[in-house]
């Protein structure tokens, strides 16, 4: 069968369910945290298209690299027939891939997983137009909670790219790869991609980029409070803070409140009380070293098989496989 088909694996009011519980604890703990999905409605998705093309934000462009020179040798070692997308988005660098298994003839099946419907909608009729008889097979889901791969199609290359695998805290890294490690069968493959550690001046640079784009991006998620949630935040009451936590090796993103204030979330019925230079912590990103990759993937049941860089060891992409185990 070819064609566009989605499955829904989240409730329609999944996301407003979700996103209550996510502010009620998080504004009401010590220090206040916001997760990092909560960035990407329509116009955080926009902003962060747009902190892909900034001279600072060199993640994108290190990714594409590596995948324009190494996608014939993934499509060719893993021989995919189904390529499974993770947060595809906007489904932009998966192209490099799916020409790459279309050419060598494997290809049959994309499975785009993502949490926003329209976001899947979009990308995925595109290709099917540009991929005749390709069967896009689109998953409405949070992979941060579950995942619901369809069966069959093997084998399956599934991609988390962008370094997106960082935003998550290492207790939730592993609950996921774990998990993602359990829907695995043989000859199926991970591909993830990694931001490296490097120079915290250029790190810090990239997420706080002279044009303001990110300062925009990060307070965007006081919007969509106000907005999902009736709240009252002035997002420009906050500043952009991005720092770099040497030992933990992450970029953290907050939101310093430029003067005391209070905030209301009508639809929690929360007064939410700010200091002077408080922050709202609203981002991790992690950054990796090799050794970390391996480790955290091998932790997880999956054996790290090869590892691509770009010419400047900036970016890290990996493949790895499931290792038998006595459920398989
Ligand atoms: C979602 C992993 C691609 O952490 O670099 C960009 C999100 N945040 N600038 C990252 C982000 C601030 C981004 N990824």
């Amino acid at each position: 069968m070819t064609g566009y088909r989605l499955t829904r694996l989240l409730p329609a009011d999944h996301l407003h369910h979700a996103l209550r519980a996510d502010a009620r604890s998080g504004l009401g703990g010590q220090p206040k945290r916001l997760p990092p999905k909560w960035f990407y409605d329509a116009r955080g998705s926009e902003l962060f298209e747009e902190i892909t093309r900034l001279p600072e934000y060199y993640p994108t462009r290190a990714e594409r690299e590596i995948l324009t020179a190494r996608a014939g040798e993934i499509a060719a070692v893993t021989g995919a027939r189904t390529l499974v997308e993770l947060g595809s988005g906007s489904s932009e660098k998966t192209r490099l891939l799916l020409d790459a298994l279309r050419d060598q003839g494997t290809l049959e099946r994309y499975v785009p997983v993502d949490v926003s419907e329209s976001a899947l909608e979009s990308a995925g009729k595109a290709l099917i137009a540009e991929y005749p008889g390709l069967e896009v097979s689109a998953v409405l889901s949070d992979f941060t909670t579950g995942l619901g791969l369809p069966e069959g199609g093997g084998p399956r290359l599934v991609a988390f790219l962008g370094g997106t695998l960082g935003n998550l805290l290492p207790a939730e890294r592993a609950a996921f790869l774990s998990g993602l490690r359990a829907q695995l069968l043989p000859g199926d493959a991970l591909l993830l991609g990694t931001d490296l550690v490097k120079d915290p001046e250029v790190l810090v640079a990239a997420y706080d980029d002279a044009a303001g784009v990110t300062a925009a991006f990060n307070r965007n998620v006081l919007t969509v409070l106000n907005r999902e949630l009736d709240a009252d935040f002035y997002p420009e009451q906050f500043a952009h803070v991005a720092l770099w936590d040497a030992e933990q090796e992450w970029i953290e993103m907050r939101l310093r409140a430029l003067r005391p204030q209070s905030v209301k979330v009508a639809e929690l019925g929360l007064a939410v009380h700010f200091e002077e230079g408080e922050e709202l912590y609203t981002e991790v990103s992690a950054k990796f070293r090799r050794e970390r990759v391996e480790r955290e993937l091998f932790a997880a049941g999956l054996r790290l098989s090869d590892w691509w860089t770009d010419e400047e060891g900036r970016f890290g992409l990996s493949l790895s496989r499931p290792m038998a185990d006595a459920s398989d």
